[in-house]
């Protein structure tokens, strides 16, 4: 929130609304003539957004992926502020039924958006076992990528893997054990991670998403991102260096000339504190950046 520095009269975009917790944040430090813009791929998200926000005429709503705000007409007249809180809301997480969680069992399904795309289960019903070994290792730095892929398909063969449950349990049936006395994590969290970034196009999303961002800020304006995992910050990191950094030299080539920077990168990565932690234990792996338009920019 403070990185965003609202401005009462400003206008701003949440692209990751979930339950409207940053959103009832901005929307208390704004005035009369200030505007937000929500959006969230998820249809029960923007439910709760119409509900306790819809009537405040200060507030615009927007069901889809934060990766198409360019194309939202509130959007045209450029931004004071752009927030993506990365990931998967508690209740995603917490409902049997969207199928997140090898916790809970309920429909191998995993889409922020039920009417996009491909489900888990349809996904892990055609890919090859190359593919989800890929995906798993890539997207979940899952060591044992080949031999759950292997299972994977070889289950297949019998019958289609429908249920979170079954497939967290074949998954766990294929790891070594755990050493006596060491807490573990579960053993299919690197694996239910790597298919949920898969089947949400997570990663091309936030790539997507903060050129669109970068594209709608005013100068001055500022775009704030919580990641949860190193390759969203990684990709986050990136970005902002590649626009606030002139790329480094190279001895055989000449320098690169003409680098105008486009952002301002304000402060580097930023923890949660205790507190924030104590209140929200997710917050712990959470990793904010934030980015500043400049006045120079196009
Ligand atoms: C961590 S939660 C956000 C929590 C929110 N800041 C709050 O205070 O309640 C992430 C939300 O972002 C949504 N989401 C993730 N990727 C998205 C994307 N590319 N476009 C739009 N929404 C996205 C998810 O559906 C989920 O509701």
């Amino acid at each position: 929130m403070e990185g965003l520095r609202v401005h009462a009269e400003g206008t701003y975009l949440d692209g990751t609304f979930g339950r409207g917790g940053h959103a009832r944040g901005v929307l208390g430090a704004l005035g009369s003539g200030g505007r937000l813009l929500l959006m969230d791929k998820d249809p029960e998200a923007i439910a709760v957004a119409g509900r306790e926000f819809g009537a405040d005429p200060r507030v615009s709503i927007m069901r889809g992926s934060f990766a198409d705000l360019g194309r939202w007409d509130a959007v045209a007249a450029g931004l004071d502020g752009v927030l993506f809180d990365l990931g998967v809301s508690s209740p995603q997480l917490d409902v049997a039924e969207r199928g997140f969680s090898f916790g809970k069992d309920g429909p191998l399904d995993m889409r922020m958006d039920p009417d996009a795309g491909e489900s888990a289960a349809e996904w892990l019903a055609r890919a090859s076992a190359d593919e989800i070994a890929d995906v798993l290792w890539t997207y979940g730095e899952e060591r044992m990528s080949r031999r759950i892929a292997r299972a994977i398909v070889e289950r297949r063969a019998q019958a289609p893997i429908a249920r979170t449950g079954e497939l967290a349990a074949l998954i766990a049936s294929v790891m070594p054990k755990p050493r006596a006395g060491r807490h573990e994590i579960h053993p299919a969290t690197r694996s239910f991670q790597a298919i949920r970034i898969h089947v949400n196009r997570e990663l091309a999303d936030l790539e997507a998403g903060l050129d669109a961002a970068h594209a709608a800020l005013r100068p001055g304006g500022r775009l704030a991102v919580i990641s949860f995992h190193s390759l969203e910050d990684r990709i986050v990191k990136r970005f902002i260096a590649s626009r606030s950094k002139a790329p480094a030299g190279n001895r055989r080539l000449p320098e690169a000339t003409g680098f105008v920077p486009t952002l301002r990168a304000v402060g580097g990565a930023q923890k949660a504190d205790a507190e924030e932690v104590a209140a929200n234990p997710r917050a712990r792996s959470a990793v904010l950046r934030v980015a500043e338009k400049l006045e120079a920019a196009a």
